[in-house]
């Protein structure tokens, strides 16, 4: 498992499905999923990531009804304000109490081709509007069999990090490419190689206090019958959900996954 020091996070992608009506029904089932497990759930934070047109309903229904998910968005503008049509500030996500937002997302990386240096703007942005940046990264398969399975994460993690204060509060989400959406699930060893060496990463940019307080995520057709072998490994300090997030009773039982770790 991972350093006791780290608080596990299992955040939920829903890219783009779940309008706000569907969203609602949704947040409150896994709610009541959880509720009589309080002692397995306490030591694990939750967040979900909707669309940005379900944020604010989402958020209204979390506030309401006392439910203590984290809220995340899937992207940011570079951008503090002005004439970028179609664009969302981090200022307007900080107003509806987001707490996270993804960047860097490997879809977005392919069908936005945002780059390093997009994604290093973006992640200044929201560390300036007081958000958390859940970096994404991973390789392609062609990647790994040409540069090793670390290479293309190390390089994708050294430039968002760039001009990022030692101080500041990131997390970090590996994401192979050859995993997502595709049922082809790293091993718990290879998604552990790619975290340790991205720690690493993280220690040399931030230090060494960043570096053990960083909460790095695997991310690639996790489930609830394989989540408790990621946890297990020592560098893997949660998961970044995609399919599997949609479907509340499999999502609650991935957040219970330490009813099979050790098991
Ligand atoms: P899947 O869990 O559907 O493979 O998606 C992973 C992902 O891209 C999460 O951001």
């Amino acid at each position: 498992m991972g350093s006791v020091t780290r608080k596990p996070l299992i955040a939920g992608n829903w890219k783009m499905n779940l309008d706000h009506l569907q969203a609602v029904a949704f947040v409150q089932k896994l709610h009541w999923t959880l509720k009589d497990a309080a002692h397995e759930t306490d030591s694990v934070e939750v967040a979900v990531f909707p669309p940005f047109t379900d944020i604010r309903t989402v958020q209204t229904l979390m506030d309401a009804d006392k439910i203590p998910f984290a809220l995340g968005a899937q992207d940011v503008s570079a951008k503090d304000s002005g004439a970028y049509t179609g664009e969302v500030s981090g200022a307007f996500l900080k107003k509806l109490d987001v707490h996270y937002v993804i960047i860097g997302h490997s879809e977005r990386r392919e069908y936005h081709a945002e780059s390093d240096e997009i994604v290093a703007g973006k992640v200044q942005a929201a560390l300036r509007h007081g958000l958390v940046p859940v970096i994404c990264v991973g390789e392609t398969l062609e990647q790994r069999e040409e540069s090793g399975p670390t290479a293309v994460s190390v390089a994708q993690l050294r430039a968002a990090l760039e001009g990022v204060a030692s101080d500041a509060d990131i997390v970090v989400a590996y994401e192979p490419v050859w995993a997502i959406g595709t049922g082809q699930v790293a091993s718990p060893e290879q998604a552990q190689e790619v975290c340790a060496a991205l720690r690493s990463v993280v220690a040399d940019a931030l230090g060494d206090a960043a570096a053990e307080r960083t909460r790095i995520l695997y991310g690639g057709s996790v489930k609830s019958g394989n989540i408790a072998s990621f946890m297990r490994e020592p560098d893997v300090d949660g998961a970044l959900v995609g399919g599997a997030s949609l479907l509340a009773d499999e999502f609650a039982a991935i957040i219970r996954y330490q009813k099979h770790v050790g098991v």
